[in-house]
């Protein structure tokens, strides 16, 4: 059975509940990989409003999902216009509201961090909140309610607030060895020919399956 097309709206038959990032979201601030979905029973279009929050234009910072990447309802990715500026002695956004010599809210004063960027394979927890400039590794899994305010390396399961990393999914060898096979470049034919040994962790079998 071959993997679905990349752009369907909603991949799961019967359910709306689900859809591929890449067929709901037009923005030039994120990209997403293919198969990437959001699930969310109040429905999955509303990614963008709902989970990406205080992304602003001005400030230009990107959001950029892998592939295979699984977001479950109400993770926030918060972004780095949610900051308020930090280094004078008040943090009111004064210039937000036109205030004559305020100092004008520029992507500087609120301490920029970056791009928020999530790995391939990730599987990203129910209202799980990754803060801006995030980083999160491939193959790795965010707990349901985690506050991921550090970098999150390959493969490493994160937990609680402030996150933090409870175990690693496969010792360190075996993990080199997936971030060098990076099945999710493979081609989708050759995934779909190869679902079993991708899903199981036999790393003999994936590596026969290179
Ligand atoms: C992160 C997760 C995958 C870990 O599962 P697991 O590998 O079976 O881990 P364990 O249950 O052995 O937990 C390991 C430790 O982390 C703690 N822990 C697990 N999940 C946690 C969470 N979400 N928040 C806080 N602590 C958590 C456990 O209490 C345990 O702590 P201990 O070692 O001190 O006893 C799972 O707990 C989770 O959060 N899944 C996400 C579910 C979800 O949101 N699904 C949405 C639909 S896809």
């Amino acid at each position: 059975m071959p993997l679905p097309d990349p752009l369907t709206r909603h991949p799961i038959p019967g359910w709306k509940g689900t859809a591929f990032l890449k067929a709901i979201i037009d923005h030039p601030l994120i990209d997403v990989g293919d198969y990437s979905y959001y699930d969310d029973s109040r429905g999955p279009e509303h990614f963008v409003a709902r989970c990406v929050r205080y992304h602003f234009d001005f400030i230009g910072d990107r959001l950029i999902i892998g592939k295979f990447v699984a977001i479950a309802q109400a993770a926030q990715f918060i972004m780095n216009g949610a900051n308020h500026p930090m280094g004078g002695f008040s943090t009111f956004p004064f210039a937000m509201f036109g205030v004559e010599g305020a100092p004008p809210v520029t992507p500087g004063a609120l301490g920029h961090r970056g791009d928020t960027v999530i790995g391939n394979d990730v599987w990203i927890g129910r209202e799980a909140v990754i803060m801006p400039g995030i980083s999160v590794g491939d193959g790795a899994i965010i707990g349901t309610r985690a506050q991921v305010s550090r970098d999150v390396p390959p493969y490493a399961v994160v937990v609680g607030n402030p996150g933090t990393v409870v175990k690693t999914r496969f010792p360190p060898e075996i993990v080199t060895e997936l971030l060098a096979i990076r099945w999710w470049d493979w081609e989708p034919e050759k995934i779909a020919r190869n679902i079993g040994v991708i899903s199981a962790a036999d790393i003999d079998a994936l590596r026969a399956a290179v």
